[in-house]
């Protein structure tokens, strides 16, 4: 849920809410949390001490009802080493202040009064905490009609007290790009009856328009027109036509260079098809249009803030499902680069629609660097479980740039091997009788399916392909997100736009 951010210069002594102070590692109080211990005579010392709480980050330490103050509630939260808080660790607590209170108070009351030799300045700290705690605040209620009063969630307003109003800014576009992480896991948590291509196209279109983004749709007869045979064959078991969305920001105005291309994977279900899925867990590709998920909120963000760039991004919308006209294993289609494609498995479809979107958005757009951001494999997930996403780049610089951004922000990438045109795993997927098949061996299954992405990146184009399908939904909850979507690649996007194209 979005949070109001309220800058205070002192705590508002008749507050009733949930009063946060600082600790730092050792049990170094700020000098808000001396001033609790002075007025309840001790109780914060006495408390920290049953607790063994020591000003550890993350831990926290919370007293109901506390003496001398009006607040319903004192938590006292560890930063840590104050050398060490940064950004990212005012983010993590405030998300897990998001956590504990979302169901128990309106709001919260964070007092940065005196936190001693910090990593970062105390506006800076406080803004990530708010935004942190805002990431953290997102769920989905729609569709839980019997709640009880009790857990419905209730945390709507931050108060940052001893902040500088010169924070306002750096507030306010973090709130922005809160907006895009928002979309994104909204997105991603519907179903696959509610999302499809479609209804996705609709969704960006209400979210985006307002904000000056320029959408461009094309529609299955356009497809066919173009040649996209890759891209309908996925969809041609579906009663859900295939859609191609195009999402423009222009910060830059007229004579902007070639736009930064971002490219979605947008199945919005993927039973396999023909070759099908186990029932057992096939719920979970309903997120298999998170890699267009993140793309849309990105947008979302970007234009939000108003960034001072030029940036696409082109989602591929299909559905692949096992019908009477689904296309069948070994059947040879001609993608839009003239390439033929032999699908061997009819469940290795995501690379099928990103090919000929790659196609398209080159030709239309001619960007100089194409990031791609797609739930492709399963196998990057025993790689590399949630934590990471995996990320294949034919330019060193453009994986150092990615691995910088995803580092400052918490999503992290981790780089996987990729071979030249022609090379050990390139060659996996040539096939007996056309230019390429769709699968390779189990073995590597990440790789093969990122080779197969580099034959339709144009010469001199600097690529990023970014394998979210572990990353794109956790099944435990973590500092910045409920269990389920994470939101991942929002914010990477947003400061890799920032680090390179606003610099
Ligand atoms: N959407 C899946 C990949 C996936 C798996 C995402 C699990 C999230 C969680 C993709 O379309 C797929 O089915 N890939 C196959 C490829 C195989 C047939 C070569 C896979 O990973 O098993
Ligand atoms: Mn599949
Ligand atoms: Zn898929």
């Amino acid at each position: 849920m979005a949070i109001t951010v309220h800058f205070e210069l002192a705590v508002d002594a008749a507050s009733s809410s949930a009063l946060v102070v600082f600790v730092g590692a050792g049990g170094h109080l700020s000098a808000g949390a001396q001033a609790v211990e002075s007025a309840g005579g001790g109780q914060l010392g006495r408390a920290m001490k049953a607790a063994t709480f020591a000003g550890k980050k993350g831990k926290f330490v919370e007293i109901l009802a506390p003496a001398g103050i009006a607040s319903h509630r004192l938590i006292v939260a560890g930063i840590g080493d104050p050398a060490k808080a940064d950004a990212r660790v005012f983010e993590d607590v405030g998300g897990g202040i998001a956590e504990r209170l979302q169901t128990l108070e309106t709001k919260v009351v964070a007092d940065f009064t005196g936190i001693a030799d910090m990593a970062v300045g105390t506006d800076v700290a406080a803004v990530h905490f708010a935004h942190g705690l805002e990431l953290r605040n997102w769920r989905l209620d729609t569709y839980r009609t019997k709640l009880k009063e009790e857990q419905k969630p209730k945390l709507t307003d931050v108060v940052l007290v001893g902040v500088a109003e010169s924070a306002k800014p750096l507030n306010e576009r973090l709130q922005k790009v809160a907006a895009g992480v928002h979309f994104t896991k909204w997105l991603v948590t519907q179903p696959g009856n509610v999302i499809y291509p479609e209804s996705f196209v609709e969704h960006c279109r209400k979210a985006m328009e307002p904000l000056g983004i320029k959408i461009t749709v094309l529609d299955d007869v356009q497809m066919k027109a173009l040649g996209m045979g890759s891209l309908l064959g996925v969809g041609q078991g579906s009663v859900r036509r295939e859609r191609i969305i195009a999402m423009e920001w222009n910060g830059l105005g007229e004579g902007a260079p070639a736009p930064l291309v971002l490219v979605g994977k947008g199945v919005t279900f993927d039973t396999g098809g023909i070759s099908i899925k186990p029932a057992p867990g096939m719920e979970d590709m309903k997120w298999d249009m998170g890699g267009a998920g993140a793309v849309a909120g990105c947008l979302v963000a970007l234009a939000g803030r108003k960034a001072k760039a030029h940036v696409v991004g082109v989602c591929g919308l299909v559905e692949n499902m096992p019908d009477g006209n689904a296309q069948r294993p070994g059947d040879i289609v001609t993608s839009m680069s003239g390439q033929t494609i032999e699908v061997l498995n009819t469940d290795a479809e995501g690379r099928l629609v990103l090919c000929d979107v790659f196609t398209w958005a080159q030709q239309q757009y001619k960007p100089k660097v194409m990031l791609d951001f797609a739930t492709l494999t399963g196998a990057i997930l025993i790689s590399l479980a949630h934590h990471y996403a995996g990320v294949f780049s034919n330019s060193d610089g453009l994986w150092g740039k990615l691995d910088k951004a995803g580092g400052a922000v918490n999503d992290l990438v981790w780089r996987q091997p990729l071979s030249e045109p022609g090379g050990h795993y390139d060659q996996l997927i040539d096939s007996n009788i056309a230019d390429m098949k769709n699968l390779g061996t189990r073995e590597g299954g990440s790789i093969s399916a990122a080779q197969f992405l580099q034959r339709f990146v144009n010469e001199g184009v600097e690529w990023a392909h970014i394998d979210i399908a572990g990353a794109v939904w956790r099944p435990k909850s973590g500092p910045l997100h409920d269990k389920g979507a994470t939101g991942f690649g929002v914010r990477l996007v947003d400061r890799f736009v920032a680090d390179t194209l606003e610099a």
